[in-house]
């Protein structure tokens, strides 16, 4: 069978699927996407707080990778990564963002567009100091998506990084970033196995209201 017969024949969408009621949820999105993170959680679905953030580079061109959420708060939707690779040159030329959530079990998907901001230096350096000891090694050498020349130097360099630690706990990059996407629009996708799924997205108008609308599917 050809991989494009194989394909078709996967399931997508199989379900079972609890309905979403668009017409009861909440004036703030923020509430919604709380709710629906606490029963991926709740569920036991592998890596809820996992998602995609999209960047564009300083041609336009579209970039994209997963991530952790870090939290989600009055700032945004939070994540972390270093400013010295590409992510963190992208947001710097271009401060806009998109963040895309799935949760296979329950069919549901989050999409959030916005712009990004850097947090303070306190934030960013609390949130380094709170990662597990290997990926602070791996943050201080501030070299994330450069290409390893020779296996041996890293092995080294990342030896070197550990020892740093070992002497002084406290050590922080100053690449680290704690950054926040506010989100202009977020879209709520509830799956369907009859495929009306319901979709319905919040955009940010004058103040801070939100114009809710229902989608096509
Ligand atoms: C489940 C998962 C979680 C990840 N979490 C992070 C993260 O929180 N921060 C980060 O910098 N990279 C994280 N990564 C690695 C990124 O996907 C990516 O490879 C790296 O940040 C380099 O991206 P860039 O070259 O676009 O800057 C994660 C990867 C996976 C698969």
């Amino acid at each position: 069978m050809s991989l494009q017969d194989r394909l078709r024949q996967l399931k997508s969408l199989a379900g079972p699927f609890a309905p979403f009621d668009v017409a009861g949820a909440p004036d703030d999105p923020a509430a919604l996407f709380l709710t629906w993170l606490e029963e991926a959680i709740a569920a036991g679905i592998r890596e809820p707080h996992a998602m995609t953030l999209s960047t564009v580079d300083a041609e336009g061109r579209p970039d994209a990778r997963i991530l952790i959420l870090k939290s989600v708060d009055a700032q945004g939707w939070h994540f972390a990564s270093t400013k010295a690779g590409p992510k963190g040159r992208q947001i710097a030329a271009q401060p806009h963002a998109a963040l895309t959530f799935y949760w296979q079990p329950f069919g549901r998907q989050v999409r959030l567009r916005g712009p990004v901001r850097e947090l303070s230096r306190d934030v960013c350096d609390a949130d380094f100091r709170a990662r597990p000891l290997a990926a602070r090694a791996g943050a201080l050498a501030e070299r994330q998506s450069e290409v390893v020349p020779h296996e041996e130097d890293m092995a080294a360099a990342l030896a070197e990084h550990r020892q740093r630690l070992d002497s002084d706990p406290s050590l922080v990059s100053q690449a680290w970033t704690v950054y926040a996407l506010w989100p202009a629009e977020i879209e709520f996708w509830q799956a369907s196995t009859d495929r009306q799924h319901a979709r319905l997205r919040y955009r940010q108008a004058a103040g801070n209201d939100w114009v809710r609308e229902r989608l096509w599917p």
